[in-house]
């Protein structure tokens, strides 16, 4: 299983933060954001990544991640995307790295709790297809919604007026390597980006898409409330860890 973090766009709805440098390079409390993402690939023990970067400052990535050793990976392979294409659009860079394994991707603003080992190893028992996390949230029009049916995911819908269930599909998907054949047949949304929810909903179509609920707070951290909570919670969690390691002695 391979990682990839797509930390490419414009970070438009952070303006002027994003104006000179990249989104992913701002901090969350202690740590710049893409340190997340990364953590969360490398805690479920996944340790070949790909970042896909793009808009200001991508050189800054490599000087802040460097080969990846200080965190534990193997190897980390850069690329730059050109514009916003959108989410589908920057994965589409990685088939050649990908190369025929199933992949993890988590979206560079992405922060979450717990750790997703248990989910990827599910996915790994998996026959083919995709693996989406869900989390419940006060503000499900912000994000991909999927239309529950038991066990099954009907449908899914971005950013919807009349969400029809109160969870978002989080930016952590897992796919074969049918995704790279998805992708190639995707046409531009109406905010002109390739839509990772049509991707999505390709799998729910061919009736591989399975899902697991996220336990513990998720959040992204693209708009300034979010990005306000997001270091809230890792400041919270800093605590609590700081708590328990005083406890322990
Ligand atoms: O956070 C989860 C949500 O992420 C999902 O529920 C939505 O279905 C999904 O579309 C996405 O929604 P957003 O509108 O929040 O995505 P955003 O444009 O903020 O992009 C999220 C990350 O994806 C961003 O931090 C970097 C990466 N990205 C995005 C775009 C548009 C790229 O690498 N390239 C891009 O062109």
């Amino acid at each position: 299983m391979k990682g990839i973090i797509l930390a490419g766009g414009l970070g438009t709805r952070l303006r002027p933060l994003t104006k000179v440098t990249n989104k992913h390079l701002l901090p969350i409390y202690d740590q710049p954001m893409i340190y997340y993402p990364i953590q969360t690939l490398c805690n479920a023990g996944i340790s070949d990544i790909m970042i896909v970067t793009g808009g200001n400052n991508a050189g800054d990535f490599l000087k802040l991640i460097g080969n990846g050793r200080a965190f534990g990976l193997n190897d980390v392979a850069y690329t730059y995307q050109e514009g916003e294409g959108g989410i589908a659009d920057a994965l589409k860079l990685c088939e050649h790295f990908a190369n025929g394994d199933r992949i993890v991707v988590v979206l560079g603003d992405n922060i979450l709790e717990s750790n997703i080992t248990e989910h990827v190893q599910a996915f790994a028992e998996q026959t083919a297809g995709c693996r989406l996390l869900l989390s419940k949230v006060n503000d499900p029009e912000r994000f991909g919604v999927p239309e529950l049916d038991g066990d099954r995911i009907v449908a899914i819908e971005e950013k919807p007026l009349q969400p029809k269930s109160c969870y978002a599909v989080t930016g952590v998907y897992m796919y074969d390597n049918n995704v790279f054949h998805y992708i190639k047949d995707l046409k531009p949304s109406h905010r002109g980006e390739l839509e990772i929810t049509d991707v999505n909903n390709a799998y729910i179509a061919a009736g591989t898409c399975q899902y697991d609920i996220l336990e513990g707070w998720w959040t992204d951290a693209g708009q300034f409330e979010s990005l306000y909570l997001a270091t809230q919670l890792i400041a919270q969690q800093r605590l609590k860890e700081s708590a328990a390691c005083n406890a322990s002695y």
